[in-house]
Order: C-alpha cells, then structure tokens, then sequence
C-alpha cells in the first residue's frame, strides 16, 4: 500500500511588510533579487499533478512570509478551489481590506487563521513592528465575516513572557466572539530566519518573548486543558490536549525538551517553498523541485524515501514538533 501526504504547506512568500520581534523573515531580501519565484503556470501544473496523485481530503495551506504578497495568490487559491482540495492561508491581515477580502471570497478559501497575538492594541503592534497592525487585524475579522461568510475564521496565537497574563481572557474573548470559529496556539520558538544561539531567549534582544516565570504559564496552560475538557466544543481551542501538555514541557526546560514519541514528519505532509523546493522536514534537506518532477515522482523517489528513513530514526531535540503537525498518537 502506497502512504500518499494529505497535506501540503506552501510557503509562498518569503517577504513581509512588518517587522517582528519574533519572525525576523522580513529580513531575507533575497527573493526580491531572484527570478526563480514559480509563476502561476508552475503552480497550475504542480497543483493539477497532485490532484491526480492525492486522494481527498487534501489540505494545502499558505503561509511564508506574508502570503498576500504574492501577486499569483488568488489565482493559486481559485485553482485550489476549483481542484477541491480544502485551503487554508495564515496571514497577518495587513493587506485585507475591502477589495481583497471580496476578491479571496471570489476565489474561494476553507480558513483564513488571523495572526493576533494580544488584545492590546499596542502590544499587538509592538509586537509586530508596525502600527495599525491591530486595527487592521479586527478590521478584517468583520470584513472576512460579511464577505467569505462560508469560510473558518480562526485567530493565531503566540504564547509569550508579553502576553501570557491575558491568555486565558483573550481565549474567552475568542469564545464569546460570535464571528470567529477558533484560537490556534502555537508557543514562542527561537526567532524564525534568526541568526541566534540555543539559549536564545535570555538574550535582552528578546526579553518579554519568553514567558521566564514557569509556574505563571503552567497555570495559564493548565487552565486552557480545563477550559478544552470542560466544554464539548473545547471552548473553541484549536489545540489538541496532548499538544497543550507538550507546550508545558518545552516551556519549563527548551533545553531539556524531548520529543516524547518519533517524529511524524514525513508521514503524510509535504512542505514546499517559494521557488519550488520540496522538503519533509528542513533540517533534512530538499527531497526535489515541483518544477523539475511531478509530486508523485518526488514522494515516491529513492530520496524521499531515504530522508523517511532518517526522519524515523532522528533522536534530534527538536522544537519544531511543539507547533508544526504534531500527532500525540505517533507510534
Ligand atoms: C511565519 S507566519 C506566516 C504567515 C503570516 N505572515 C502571519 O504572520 O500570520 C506563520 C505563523 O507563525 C507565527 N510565528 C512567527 N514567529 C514565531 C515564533 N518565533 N514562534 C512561534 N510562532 C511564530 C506567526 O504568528 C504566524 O501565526
Ligand atoms: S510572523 Fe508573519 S507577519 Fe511577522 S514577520 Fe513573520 S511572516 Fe511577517
Ligand atoms: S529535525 Fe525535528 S522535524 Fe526534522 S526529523 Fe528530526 S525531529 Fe523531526
């Protein structure tokens, strides 16, 4: 029997017009120089081979950098749509206003997940190195309500030292909310395309990143597993139980955290990026290009099945797990 993925995550930007304390992909200027972006007809190509080879229910999700930057996205997600392959796109909603929420309603997407990592406006928009980030991010909740009415809309949330102490009323806050379907949590990892050590987080650069006070975030934690259990729809928290117990243990000891079961990567989820490189975890190496191969070659090639075999046996203590597709019930 053939594994074939059921998901594939497409990094379709590597720019970002904020400026993060957290993601520093802003940073990378190199895609503005290259060429090598794949254009609407690579992806037409790479997205009609796949629909031959996968078998539904097929997520593709976008995120990057900023997705919106992309000027093929919408003809990427209508393609998507038309191919019935269910879509989801994070974004940090800075470019939806009312003309492109009505044109990504045209094209048709499943969820659209809001980066929003505090009530505080200015919290928010610290974190996010720009002003008006906020304003803009409750802006498009409502016009993602009246224009995709059919679409999920799930709000993104980085669990940090800045807002640990609001987690638990901005949860409520995301419940009693009558447009939004859900909260999806991810805990604070080192700096994405950072330059930084290991023990990154007790640098003063990022001080107010990591939440330094165990007991105050076990609790907070704590309380979200209670929250989940206590309501039959989890009070509408995107996390499974046994990932919010995986974030406890990260955040007492990142050092120390290890990975209770083997990596799942490699399974069934293909992650690809801006100009084509197909990976199943970054750390392995590139297993081909959708420009070179189709999908199914790629998946089914010597390579792939080598980097499966690694990823099996990889003893690495890797935080990647804590947020990115982890499964609880990987044997
Ligand atoms: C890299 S962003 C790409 C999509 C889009 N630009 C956005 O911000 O939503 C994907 C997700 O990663 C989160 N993120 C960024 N830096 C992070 C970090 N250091 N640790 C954990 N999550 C992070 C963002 O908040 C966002 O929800
Ligand atoms: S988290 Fe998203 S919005 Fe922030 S810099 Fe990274 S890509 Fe841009
Ligand atoms: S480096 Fe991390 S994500 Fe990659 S195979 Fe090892 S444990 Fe999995």
């Amino acid at each position: 029997m053939i594994y074939k993925p059921r998901h594939c995550d497409i990094a379709i930007s590597h720019q970002c017009m904020l400026r993060c304390k957290m993601c520093h992909i802003w940073q990378d200027t190199r895609s503005f120089h290259e060429t090598n972006w794949l254009d609407l007809k690579a992806y037409k190509k790479f997205l009609y081979e796949l629909r031959d080879f996968v078998e539904d229910p097929f997520f593709v999700s976008f995120g990057g950098g900023e997705p919106l930057l992309n000027h093929n996205f919408l003809g990427i997600l209508k393609i998507c749509q038309d191919l019935g392959f269910k879509s989801c796109l994070s974004t940090n909603a800075y470019l939806l206003d009312e003309d492109k929420v009505r044109e990504i309603s045209q094209a048709g997407v499943n969820t659209i997940g809001i980066s929003l990592d505090s009530l505080d406006k200015y919290t928010h928009d610290y974190l996010r190195g720009k002003q008006g980030c906020w304003d803009r991010a409750m802006r498009a909740i409502d016009l993602i309500d009246r224009y995709c009415p059919d679409s999920i809309i799930n709000i993104l949330t980085i669990i940090m030292g800045i807002n640990i102490s609001e987690i638990i009323y901005f949860t409520k806050w995301v419940y009693n909310h009558p447009k939004l379907d859900g909260v999806i949590f991810q805990v604070i990892q080192k700096p994405f395309n950072a330059h930084v050590p290991e023990e990154w987080h007790i640098l003063d650069e990022y001080a107010g990143l990591w939440p330094s006070d165990n007991n105050a975030a076990n609790l907070v934690i704590d309380e979200l597993i209670a929250l989940r259990q206590s309501h039959h729809d989890g009070f509408k928290i995107g996390n499974p139980i046994y990932q919010l117990e995986l974030f406890k243990l990260y955040l007492m000891n990142p050092q120390g955290f290890i990975k209770p079961r083997r990596c799942h990567l490699g399974d069934n989820a293909i992650r690809i990026t801006w100009d084509g490189h197909v990976s199943l975890c970054d750390e392995m190496g590139d297993i081909g290009n959708i420009k070179d191969d189709t999908m199914q070659n790629i998946w089914l090639s010597e390579k792939a099945d080598t980097v499966k075999r690694r990823i099996a046996a990889c003893d690495k203590n890797c935080h990647f797990l804590v947020n990115c597709y982890y499964h609880g019930d990987s044997e």
